[in-house]
């Protein structure tokens, strides 16, 4: 090699090495200090959790060895799935007894240590404070409007404040407490909830999934809350040491096993249902909850935990909620695991993403459905090819089958309780509702959204929940 060859080859090599410099600080610099902070407690409990390196998400790209499965032919990687009615020890669970004694808190015990985390034993009070009350109509439907706070005794370390923000509508006519469906909601749906005047007619987009909902509520006679989930527990890693997962650990990171967002979501909704109790507008044996996508997933982890929750309207839940981890379509662990989405889960979780795999864990979410019997659960999704606003082809980033599938094995836990299930375990048509059972299942033909489903869910949900005074209240109003 010539003098000459030898430094202009020395010149590119340097060229490149200032342009991989440049643009790896320019990534680093591009991170928002949320998104940094995210990236440092994750890897924080990677070090925890003695994990080198997880295997990288999916991409969307695909064209890539590592693209997004789309191919329900290919999507039964572990076709395995933990027997719900199998004790530790290898025995059959043949009666209710057995389940309830033993069985069930198995499950719970394994929900908890590896995949949702646990709160600590001992959790500060709320107290609710009402703070505006305004006599409004939804539509025909006059109704009470009730502004909540929660304020979380913060004693245990003053510097971090939390409130829970709720609001309540009851129609204003009902004769007596009545049944209340309460949305885990987004800081977008509570803000929307309580805008006043409410609109008479309502674009589709109103309220980001709409307030048609609450007039088909307000129709039978019963009420809608909506509790802001991030007003307790912001929605990334940076915030985990603050809001009431924060509180309960003074101010400390998480250790491993420590509760994850979507229990601490999952609190803050029970901490409503005990405000529920004091207000005699509402019924307290009468309350359900809905949430959907990420609010999906927190409002099956309430409906799983509480039992005072008395239905659930579960909707677009996807992975972390009630599609099977083992169903390898769509959005897969490693997404879960990343830093953007970590939170939701415990530290322990992480592992699944490698070194170990989906099949690895003790638990499935059909199991996790399973905790809800024997009440009554509604399973909702877009279509296969909506559900998923991720990908462009409009691919089921939300994995309708996955989910039904795990309705289908969560059926053998609501038949052993004297409940019905899905009563099929082949996946109906887009648009046809399975609700003759006690687990109920509808993809509606639309993509990302819960709006289409409610419906169905009412309908669904009506077999339940009666208002005394539905039918006067309804009459009155129209
Ligand atoms: C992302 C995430 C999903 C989640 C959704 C949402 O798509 O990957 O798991 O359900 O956001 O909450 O909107």
């Amino acid at each position: 090699m010539t003098m000459r060859r030898f430094f202009t080859l020395l010149r590119l090599a340097l060229a490149a090495l200032l342009v991989l410099l440049a643009s790896r600080a320019f990534r680093l610099s591009a991170q928002t200090p949320i998104q940094a902070a995210n990236q440092k407690d994750h890897q924080r409990l990677l070090n925890l959790a003695g994990i080198e390196q997880l295997r990288p998400p999916a991409t969307n790209d695909p064209k890539s060895p590592n693209a997004t499965n789309y191919d329900e032919s290919k999507a039964n990687v572990y076709p395995n799935l933990p027997n719900p009615l199998l004790l530790a020890d290898g025995q059959r669970v043949t009666s209710a007894k057995v389940w309830w004694s033993q069985r069930r808190p198995q499950i719970v015990a394994l929900f908890d240590k590896e995949i949702l985390g646990r709160p600590p034993a001992h959790l500060p009070r709320v107290r609710w404070q009402l703070v505006s009350t305004v006599r409004e109509n939804n539509g025909p439907y006059p109704i009470v409007l009730k502004r909540l706070a929660g304020h979380v005794d913060n004693a245990s370390d003053p510097q971090i404040a939390v409130t829970l923000d709720l609001v309540l509508a009851t129609p204003a006519n009902a004769r007596g407490p009545v049944p209340v469906i309460l949305q885990l909601g987004f800081p977008n749906q509570f803000k929307m909830a309580l805008v006043r005047p409410i609109p008479e007619s309502a674009p589709p987009t109103f309220g980001f999934y709409g307030i048609e909902w609450q007039r088909l509520l307000l129709a039978r006679g019963w009420g809608y809350a909506v509790l802001d989930a991030n007003s307790f527990q912001a929605d990334n890693g940076a915030g985990l040491t603050q809001g009431i997962i924060g509180l309960a650990n003074q101010g400390r990171p998480r250790s491993l096993d420590d509760w994850g967002v979507l229990r601490a979501w999952a609190w803050g909704a029970s901490r409503a249902l005990d405000y529920f109790a004091t207000d005699p507008a509402v019924d307290a044996g009468q309350v359900g909850i809905q949430g959907h996508s990420r609010m999906g997933k927190a409002s099956l982890v309430a409906m799983a935990y509480d039992p005072r929750f008395a239905i659930g309207f579960i909707s677009s839940s996807g992975e972390g909620g009630a599609k099977l981890y083992r169903h390898i379509f769509g959005e897969q662990i490693t997404d879960l695991a990343a830093p953007s989405e970590y939170h939701w889960m415990d530290g322990n979780f992480l592992k699944y993403a490698g070194p170990l795999n989906p099949g690895d864990l003790p638990v499935d979410n059909h199991e996790l459905i399973a905790l809800v019997a024997p009440r009554p659960l509604f399973i909702g999704a877009g279509s296969s090819t909506g559900d998923g606003y991720i990908n462009r082809n409009g691919d089921a980033w939300a994995d309708p089958t996955g989910m039904f599938l795990a309705e289908v094995a969560a059926g053998p836990v609501y038949r052993l309780l004297g409940k019905k299930d899905l009563g099929t375990s082949r996946l109906p048509p887009v648009g046809t509702a399975l609700m003759s059972g006690d687990l109920a299942f509808r993809q509606h033909p639309g993509g990302h959204t819960p709006a289409p489903n409610w419906p169905a869910f009412i309908e669904f949900a009506s077999r339940y929940l009666h208002a005394a005074a539905a039918a006067s209240s309804s009459k009155a109003a129209r």
